[in-house]
C-alpha cells in the first residue's frame, strides 16, 4: 500500500505534524510505502475563480495556474490512502489546506475526465491547538472534501492540545490499521 501525507500546518514539528508522522512511521513498520509532504514547501496559490466562476477547469481538467498544486495532485493519484492532517484555524482547515483542496476538487470532480481520487482510503487528523474550540466544524469541512472526492473515510481524528500524548498512540494505530484496511 501507499500512502501519501499532507501536512497542512507552517509548523513542520507541530501538533498536525507530529500527528501526521506517528500515522505514517506506524504505517511504514507495518510494510507501506509512505511520503509527507509538507504543504508549506510547495508553491499553492489560491483559485482564481476564473471563467465566470465555471473554472476552466471545468472544461480542462486542469488548473491554468503554474505552480505546484498538479505536482502534488499527481502523488495522491499515486497513493492508495491519503492522510490530511490540519490544524484548526478559525474552526476551519488551513488555508493552504483549503487553497489544494479547493483546486483538486473542482480539477477532479467538475472536470472532464474520470475523477482519479475516488475510492482511495482518506484519513483526516484535525489539530486544534488552542481552545480546542471549531474541531468539529473543520471536520466536517474535511468530511466534505472526501465526500465530494469520493474518497472513503477511512477516520477522521481530532486532537488538541490537551489529549494529545493518547491521540498520537491512536495515530499510531491508526497508521498500521489503515495498512490492513478492507474497505
Ligand atoms: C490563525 C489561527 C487560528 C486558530 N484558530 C483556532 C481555533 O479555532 N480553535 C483552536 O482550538 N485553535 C486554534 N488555533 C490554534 C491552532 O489550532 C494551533 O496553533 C495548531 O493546532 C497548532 O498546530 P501546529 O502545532 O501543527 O502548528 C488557531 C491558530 C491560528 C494561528
Amino acid at each position: 500500500m501507499r500512502i501519501v501525507g499532507l501536512n497542512a500546518s507552517p509548523n513542520e514539528d507541530g501538533l498536525t505534524a507530529t500527528m501526521l508522522k506517528a500515522v505514517l512511521e506506524d504505517a511504514a513498520e507495518a510494510g507501506a510505502a509512505t511520503e509527507l509532504v509538507h504543504m508549506k514547501q510547495r508553491k499553492l496559490k489560491a483559485c482564481l475563480q476564473c471563467d465566470n466562476g465555471w473554472g476552466i477547469c471545468s472544461k480542462e481538467g486542469n488548473c491554468i495556474l503554474e505552480d505546484d498544486m498538479q505536482a502534488v495532485r499527481e502523488e495522491l493519484w499515486r497513493a492508495d490512502a491519503i492522510v490530511i492532517s490540519t490544524p484548526v484555524y478559525f474552526g476551519e482547515v488551513s488555508e493552504v489546506a483549503k487553497n489544494f483542496l479547493d483546486r483538486v476538487r473542482r480539477c477532479e470532480v467538475a472536470g472532464p475526465s474520470e475523477n482519479k481520487m475516488a475510492g482511495k482510503l482518506g484519513l483526516a487528523i484535525a489539530a486544534a491547538g488552542g481552545s480546542g474550540g471549531g474541531i468539529v466544524s473543520c471536520q466536517f469541512v474535511l468530511e466534505r472534501y472526501f465526500q465530494h472526492l469520493g474518497i472513503r473515510v477511512f477516520d477522521m481524528i481530532p486532537v488538541t492540545r490537551f489529549t494529545r500524548e493518547y491521540k498520537i498512540e491512536s495515530a499510531k494505530l491508526a497508521g498500521k490499521a489503515l495498512v490492513g484496511a478492507q474497505m
